[in-house]
């Protein structure tokens, strides 16, 4: 597949490094050139089966479309691009307000949702917000495959991303509509608040096993 991401961190390099080991082909738009040459040269020479380009940061191209940038900045970018009609948009961000450490969304609503609101000729999915990027990186933990959480009210984008994910030597798990990404992103926001006490140091994953 063909697919689009924008921003140039840590999510982005490490989402990108596993859909090109998938042999998908990914374009990174980004604001920092320096950053997204780096990250595209490295990815690169990491032997990887797809090919990564990087671009300066514009309307989307391709139909799958990742959004590795904070939650707080979505709106801007759904304001500056367009191009996401028909498009699948990965929502990945944990909408965390990082003074008083809880969800930014009033409760019973999603990021996702309210990013579905300010982008609404595309199709919202949400997914990633539960790896963390070093996670993803080195590609397993303990040898395990991560899960990848996917939420959405599209079956058919759903189905999609959940290929996207599979092919890249993940496992994609349903949790069902849209409305169950605020539970996702609990469970993010959970993730980030016990680093310091399980001690791996932003390298676990949530992972359901048995
Ligand atoms: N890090 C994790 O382990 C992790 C795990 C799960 C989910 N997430 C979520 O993933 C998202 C990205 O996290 P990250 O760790 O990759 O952050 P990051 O390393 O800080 O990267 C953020 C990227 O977004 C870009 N950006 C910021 N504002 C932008 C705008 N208005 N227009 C275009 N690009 C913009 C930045 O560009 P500049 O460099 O030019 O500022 C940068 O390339 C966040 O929503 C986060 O909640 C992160």
């Amino acid at each position: 597949m063909q697919v689009t991401i924008i921003g140039s961190g840590n999510m982005a390099k490490g989402i990108g490094s596993r859909l090109l080991s998938g042999g998908h082909d990914v374009t990174l738009h980004a604001r920092d050139n320096d950053e997204a040459n780096a990250i595209t040269s490295e990815l690169q020479s990491a032997g990887v089966e797809g090919q990564i380009t990087s671009v300066a940061i514009g309307s989307p191209a391709d139909d799958i479309v990742i959004l590795a940038t904070p939650y707080t900045e979505v709106q801007t970018i759904a304001k500056n691009y367009d191009n996401f009609k028909n498009k699948i948009v990965v929502d990945i961000t944990n909408p965390v307000d990082f003074e008083t450490f809880q969800l930014i969304p009033e409760a019973g609503r999603s990021g996702a949702q309210e990013i579905a609101d300010s982008l609404p000729a595309a199709t919202i999915v949400k997914a990633f917000n539960t790896n963390l990027a070093g996670a993803l990186l080195a590609g397993s933990i303990e040898e395990k495959e991560l899960d990848v959480f996917i939420a959405g009210d599209d079956e058919q984008a759903k189905a999609k991303v959940r290929e996207l994910v599979n092919t890249s030597g993940m496992r994609a798990i349903d949790v069902g509509p849209l409305a169950n990404a605020r539970h996702l992103e609990g469970f993010g926001l959970i993730q980030m608040a016990i680093q310091d006490q399980i001690g791996t140091n932003w390298m676990s994953s949530l992972k359901f096993l048995g």
